[in-house]
């Protein structure tokens, strides 16, 4: 069960954040910003409390509150983004962090290390690491170190081609993940009741499990069956302007 959620409202510097399809356009910050309206109905509608965060205009992909740590029921891990532009973001983040965590359960992944919570998977006390251009093996060890000291484990997952371990593999509990590309035919999730996703709903295989509740992103009908038709209760949220500067629905909060 989740109690708590931290979402930061988008800022206008959005239309200059990261982004591998610069063909889908720039975001529309109005349009944005009614769609993270409707992403934070749709958490407290899944019976979290949701902590609001001012936007952040200097940091043009700090919405993306996912990445900056990683919070667990027994600690808390602030990151260390790879992208220089994000470097600062979980020192931004940790105020909010502080009003729930005390500060010895409080850690920090260091440089050399780098890791971005976009790459971390959470399945039980158990946690997937993917390895990514934003994530590096330095960074999961130290992960993994910190998750061992406070009772849990991860695994390292080498990524190819997606940008981070949650652009394509999603667990929505009950021993399932929402598997695409790349993670279809991997081993590491093969004890997993997966539902696979075809490259043409890809993006979709980003979803947010809370409390029984799949949010689903808007426009991605096939998906949207395929949890329905295995039994949860789902919320569709449109993330269209996130999805151009490459944010998908688990991106926009942190669960815990
Ligand atoms: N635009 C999100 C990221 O690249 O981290």
């Amino acid at each position: 069960m989740f109690t708590n959620a931290i979402v930061r409202r988008p800022c206008r510097a959005i239309v200059h954040g990261i982004t591998s399809s610069p063909e889908l356009g720039k975001p529309d910050i109005e349009l944005a910003l009614k769609q993270h309206d409707d992403y934070i109905a749709a958490l407290k509608q899944c019976g979290v409390k949701v902590t609001v965060l001012e936007p952040d205009e200097a940091y043009p992909d700090s919405c993306f509150v996912e990445d900056t740590a990683v919070l667990t029921r027994k600690c808390a891990i602030i990151t260390n983004p790879c992208a220089d532009s994000r470097k600062g973001e979980p020192l931004e983040m940790l105020p909010a962090i502080r009003r729930f965590y005390e500060e010895e359960t409080i850690e920090y992944i260091k440089a050399p290390g780098t890791l971005e919570g976009g790459d971390v998977m959470m399945a039980g006390d158990h946690f997937y690491i993917g390895q990514s251009n934003r994530t590096n093996a330095e960074g999961i060890r130290q992960f993994i170190s910190i998750l061992n000291k406070f009772g849990m484990t991860g695994s390292a997952v080498p990524l190819s081609t997606v940008l981070h371990l949650k652009t394509g593999v999603s667990y929505i509990e009950n021993n399932t993940v929402l598997v695409s590309g790349e993670f279809i035919d991997d081993t590491r999730f093969a004890s997993f009741k997966r539902i696979t996703v075809a490259p043409d709903e890809a993006y979709a295989s980003n979803c947010v499990w809370i409390n029984g509740t799949v949010i689903v992103p808007a426009g991605y009908p096939n998906v949207l069956n395929a949890v329905k038709t295995t039994g949860y209760k789902t919320i569709v949220v449109d993330t269209s302007e996130y999805r151009k500067v490459d944010g998908g629905l688990s991106c926009l909060s942190l669960r815990f």
